[in-house]
């Protein structure tokens, strides 16, 4: 047996204390799989007098990043501080000096990925992230390893555990989304400030990442055209019900041909679609290979544990590919060039949540603009509202481009007999049998 690993951990909260625990845990089955002990041997933290609810040497804490990145007895350092700035400079640093990295940190690699798998590849040095998508579920590998030999056209994601956690309560509970969000805060599924969250950012980077690597293309955050959940209600959750769908936070990414599309949006799925059932903080990827069909990958999306094996798995290959000698050779120069679709090339079909004037003539006036914008309805349902005299009319549109979607909003919110337009979601179809 060869002389014990050093690693560093840069950060120590949540799953920090979870990579530690596991590598104490499992260290019989990594010895096994890799040949040698491995041993956390330096933290960084802000905070030295912190109670992190987990025994450790003394010593072992340090506030100075360069006490592991100029370490020249740690190998590998594993990222779990979180945000933009330091991280990337430290992640850098660790591998211009020659250390492989695993990190968490989807933030840095929505943002920064392409750069830094660059550099690892420039100084033969690993860098792996498979936590930072869908926590404990191996997403990643799948993409670049399992389904590498298949032509993947979709990914639809639940691919944050704090959204999905609050839209279940919302909809098997009747809750308050402010009450709900709270909850998901305290069971530390939530971003410390959640904004990045409930607004669709943090699936937003998943989704750009999961996109990347699925087809082949480098996408960025900026192409993902995000809309978070903040404004659903109880209402538009109970008339999807009563259609037959159910309200979920999706990452889409769509390949036809050379051309991509990535969104983040509240999505009605059919209630018979498996992501229908992805309850409370779990996390699912489906993904449709033109050869293997549809697959679909279920589990805990956050959480110490969960995140923590994901990370332990990707110290695994690292340590493994030391012993074969190929470290720095897993970068995939993207085969394809970024090609977005225009508005005229997407295509889905919307539920809209019209309040008009309950007069004559009022439905008519609404199915001209949907026949001048060229859309036709698969489903409609009508409501009198108690509020004077209103209606609620809510529709489910046939496919329809993305352009003449658009421009049939902006003719309702225009014509006289609309009050509003109180909603309206994209509509995902049922899985192909
Ligand atoms: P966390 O509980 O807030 O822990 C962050 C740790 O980093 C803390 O120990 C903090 O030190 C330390 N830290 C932060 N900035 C630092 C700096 N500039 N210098 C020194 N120490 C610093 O976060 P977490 O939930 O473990 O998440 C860590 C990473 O994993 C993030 O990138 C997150 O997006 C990702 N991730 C988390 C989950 C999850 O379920 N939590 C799932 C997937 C991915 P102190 O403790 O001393 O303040
Ligand atoms: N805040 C994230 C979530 C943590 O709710 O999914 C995991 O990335």
């Amino acid at each position: 047996m060869t002389e014990k690993m050093n690693i560093g951990l840069l950060g120590f909260g949540t799953v920090g204390t979870g990579v530690l625990q596991i590598v104490r845990d499992h260290q019989d089955k990594l010895v096994h799989q890799v040949g040698c002990p491995i041993e956390i041997s330096k933290i960084l933290v802000n905070d030295l007098d912190k109670d992190r609810g987990i025994s450790i040497e003394p010593g072992m804490l340090t506030l100075e990043a360069d006490d592991i990145l100029e370490d020249p007895a740690i190998d590998v350092v594993i990222e779990v501080m979180g945000g933009t700035g330091d991280a990337r400079a430290y992640i850098r640093k660790a591998l211009e000096n020659g250390k492989h990295v695993v990190t968490a940190n989807k933030d840095v690699m929505a943002e920064h990925g392409s750069e830094l798998l660059t550099l690892a590849n420039e100084t033969g040095t690993d860098l792996y992230y498979e936590a930072s998508v869908a926590g404990g579920i191996p997403i990643l590998r799948t993409l670049v390893e399992g389904l590498a030999s298949d032509r993947i056209t979709k990914m639809m994601g639940i691919v944050n555990g704090t959204t999905n956690y609050i839209l279940t309560k919302m909809t098997k509970e009747g809750r308050l989304y402010e009450e709900v969000l709270q909850e998901a805060k305290a069971l530390g599924y939530a971003e410390a400030d959640p904004t990045a969250d409930v607004e669709g950012i943090d699936a937003a980077r998943k989704i750009s990442i999961l996109g990347t690597l699925g087809f082949s293309m480098n996408l960025d955050l900026d192409d993902v055209e995000v809309t978070g959940m903040t404004k659903v209600t109880s209402e538009d959750i109970q008339y999807a019900d009563q259609l037959g769908y159910t309200m979920k936070l999706i990452g889409i990414a769509n390949r036809c041909e050379d051309k991509v599309e990535v969104s983040v949006e509240p999505t009605l799925m059919p209630n018979e679609h498996p992501l229908s059932s992805v309850d409370d903080e779990f996390n699912a990827v489906y993904v449709y290979g033109e050869a293997v069909g549809e697959t679909m990958y279920y589990g805990a999306g956050a959480g110490k544990f969960p995140t923590a094996t994901s990370i332990v798995s990707d110290l695994v290959a690292v340590l493994r590919n030391k012993r074969l000698g190929v470290n720095g050779q897993s970068l995939v120069i993207p085969q394809f060039d970024k090609k977005l679709k225009t508005d005229e090339e997407i295509f889905s079909k919307y539920f809209m949540r019209i309040h008009a004037k309950d007069l004559p003539g009022t439905f008519a006036n609404l199915t001209a603009i949907f026949g001048e914008c060229d859309i036709s309805l698969e489903k409609i349902l009508q409501v009198p509202l108690n509020e004077g005299r209103l209606a609620e009319i809510i529709v489910v549109t046939h496919g329809v481009s993305r352009k003449n979607y658009k421009e049939v909003l902006q003719k309702l919110n225009e014509t006289d007999a609309v009050v509003e337009v109180k909603s309206n979601y994209r509509v995902e179809g049922v899985m192909k049998r």
